[in-house]
């Protein structure tokens, strides 16, 4: 398919301003209520809404009969009141005669449940009625809506892979086995890349392979994989089809669907793959208050959703304005929380900032969820926070299309990610996901941006490339990671890597069979700790780490060693290991390190890829730059109860509030500032 990716210029809904609104549900209002939404959308300076996502009973009460009156009216009133539209294709939530007609549409869980109707996102993505109603309501709307002067944007359904990440129904059987057939050919390829030979698993055709269903004990680990890819792609099969009825019948927006790139919130969706399919990136984003530092959370998914969108410009289409409504417990966010929020995404990479949802519904399952038009009303906080966050962003236009400029990499890879997180590995406790998080906190309490690459990708542009969790890795990564170094890049690589193939086989050799080359050393032997376990270890000028979890016999060839065990199964061996390979150095952690004893190894790294340490600022006290043809704009956001100062290189005019600055840059407590600085 040819690169649909508009020119920065086109990608961004609204020309000349950033995006600053939400979802709109006036379906569930009464139509008196949409003169005063218009109304106080532009008290916000709202300019962008995202509507009739999930509209589909409405739109089709009964099958091919349709009544868009309510969103003719809808999308008039916004374009008379100069607010454009995302429009929704509602194909995330069909509607109950949907089902009635198709009940085996309903996706079945692993262990044979089959899901009811009544909620959202129950959709088997294999099921040929589904795809054909989807593509009928899509057709309707892009004929429909494709000329409306106010649409900006097409929302494909609604965050792929969430709730259901799989369906097991016979009709994915049947599509697994044409899938499978595609990608092997033959059935004796099947076997080969499972390694069936193994407990009797092995297969005389294709028509004997089921999905990965529940098995008494652990189910074949390559084809779980497979299934996790072929689940991701079936949904990318019908994003690709609504896609191009919408390229072809309503080429004048832009498509996407929004992502949930935050690693807490989605992992059943590669979205390296999807980030090539969409015309625009956008992403949702929640906070989850697991007492973590949000913002480090938050920093890291706009870091991911930028890096899948190739680095350029993206959208966040979702976030709240204050709690949500889906966790155990749901805390309202702290006065200026929201704009810190907001304006983080935008300093990563967002061409504005969107909410779930405009205004707070008073039935159904979300009624809890916080709204920019809150149940309180207007007379409150958050509607405050949400106008003077509209004139904020209002005032930060001119950033449109400029590129945040990223210091380092992180490779990341979420296949690889699946095939970690399968059973019986010799530790639970050894988790990637936590791996990637304290790697990316070791990385932004050095104020270093972090772009996230695929371990295949181009990684010459990156003094320091960090590897938290690459359990599968390819021979091809192996040799782009090699070659990196080589060509004088620094690597950190964390235990447990580069130990398996694409089908979850065992590289030939001994450990890390994709990395010994690279990292100079082979792992005999690894040997993971029991819960509340700790190892020493012992580094340069008797310096002293504490490690958990795992740890492993390393026998150096050719690296050297830097820190040793100095307790524990491995003690008087390497624990952390330094390989100079060509023009660069290759960096080994063989035990689980927080994001705390991280820092001696990172600093050192550090140094060898000559990055100045940024002393300089405080801890919480986040600065990113964008840089474009319009200029370069630093941004510097105060996570902490206390004024900061932040250095500028040269002087500037900070764009909220209009003053000059020169020197040091002043930045509230809790507040954001925005500096273009001047030509050099
Ligand atoms: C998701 C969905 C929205 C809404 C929000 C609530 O992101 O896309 O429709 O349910 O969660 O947080
Ligand atoms: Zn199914």
């Amino acid at each position: 398919m040819p690169d649909r990716r508009l020119t920065p210029d086109h990608t961004v809904p609204s020309p000349h301003r950033l995006a600053f609104g939400g979802d709109y549900n006036p379906e569930q209002w009464p139509e008196s209520v949409w003169q005063e939404d218009v109304r106080l959308m532009r008290e916000a300076g709202v300019t962008l809404v995202s509507v009739g996502i999930f509209s589909w009973a409405l739109l089709e009460p009964s099958p091919g009969s349709y009544d868009f009156g309510w969103l003719d009216r809808v999308l008039d009133l916004l374009h008379e009141n100069g607010i454009r539209v995302d429009l929704g294709t509602p194909t995330a939530a069909p509607p109950a005669w949907f089902y009635r007609a198709h009940p085996d549409a309903l996706p079945v869980t692993r262990e044979g449940v089959r899901y009811a109707f009544g909620s959202r996102a129950a959709i088997c993505h294999s099921h040929p009625a589904y795809r054909a109603a989807a593509a009928r309501i899509t057709e309707q709307l892009a004929r429909r809506y494709g000329g409306h002067p106010a649409l900006a944007l097409w929302h494909v359904h609604n965050e792929y892979g969430v709730p259901v990440s799989a369906c097991y129904c016979d009709g994915c059987a049947a599509h697994f086995r044409r899938w499978l057939q595609t990608r092997y050919t033959s059935v004796e390829a099947v076997n080969e890349a499972w390694g069936t030979a193994f407990w009797s698993q092995r297969y005389a055709s294709f028509d004997e392979i089921d999905p990965p269903r529940l098995t008494p004990t652990v189910g074949n680990p390559a084809q779980q994989l497979d299934y996790r890819r072929f689940a991701d792609a079936t949904m990318r099969e019908n994003f690709v089809h609504e896609r191009d009825i919408l390229h072809a019948l309503a080429p004048g927006a832009p498509v996407t669907t929004n992502f949930m790139t935050a690693l807490s919130q989605c992992d059943s969706v590669d979205y390296w793959a999807w980030g090539r399919e969409v015309d625009l990136v956008t992403n949702d984003h929640y906070l989850i208050t697991d007492g973590r530092r949000t913002h480090v959370n938050l920093a890291m998914a706009a870091d991911l959703t930028r890096s899948v969108a190739g680095g350029a410009p993206w959208l966040l289409l979702e976030h709240s304005p204050s709690g949500v409504n889906w966790q155990p417990r749901n805390p309202a966010k702290r006065p200026g929380e929201m704009a810190r929020n907001s304006l983080a995404h935008v300093a990563r990479g967002s061409e504005g900032a969107m909410f779930f949802q405009w205004r707070q519904s008073r039935r159904g399952a979300e009624k809890f969820h916080s709204s920019m038009v809150p149940h309180a009303g207007t007379d409150s906080r958050v509607w405050r926070e949400v106008v003077a966050l509209g004139a904020d962003v209002g005032a930060l236009a001119e950033i449109r299309g400029t590129r945040t400029v990223p210091d380092v990499a992180m490779v990341w890879d979420w296949q690889s990610w699946w095939a970690q997180s399968l059973e019986w590995r010799p530790s639970q406790d050894l988790d990637a996901r936590e791996r990637a998080d304290a790697f990316y906190a070791s990385l932004y309490d050095r104020h270093l941006t972090v772009d996230f690459a695929h371990p295949e990708a181009d990684l010459s542009a990156y003094p320091l490339v960090v590897v938290p969790a690459l359990y599968l890795a390819t021979e091809a990564a192996g040799r782009n990671l090699r070659a990196y170094v080589e060509n004088g890049g620094t690597l950190v690589v964390s235990c447990f890597s580069g130990i398996v193939d694409e089908h979850d086989a065992v590289h030939p050799g001994p450990y890390p069979g994709a990395l010994r080359d690279v990292l100079g050393l082979t792992v005999e032997e690894w040997s993971p700790l029991l819960p509340g376990e700790t190892v020493r270890l012992s580094g340069p000028g008797g310096a002293e780490l504490g490690g958990d979890v795992w740890t492993e016999f390393v026998v150096p060839r050719g690296a050297e060693t830097v820190w040793t065990y100095a307790d524990g199964p491995a003690a008087g061996g390497p624990a952390v290991t330094r390989h100079r390979l060509g023009r660069g150095t290759a960096w080994y952690v063989s035990t689980r390190l927080d994001a705390e004893a991280l820092a001696p190894v990172i600093d050192a790294a550090c140094a060898d890829a000559a990055i100045e340490p940024r002393s300089d600022l405080p801890t919480d006290v986040e600065v990113v730059r964008r840089s474009g043809e319009n200029g370069a704009y630093l941004f510097a956001l105060n996570h902490t109860d206390r004024d900061a100062k932040v250095p500028l290189e040269r002087s500037g005019t900070e764009l909220l509030g209009g003053e000059r600055a020169a020197g040091h840059l002043t930045v509230p407590a809790g507040a954001v500032r925005v500096v273009r600085l001047d030509a050099e």
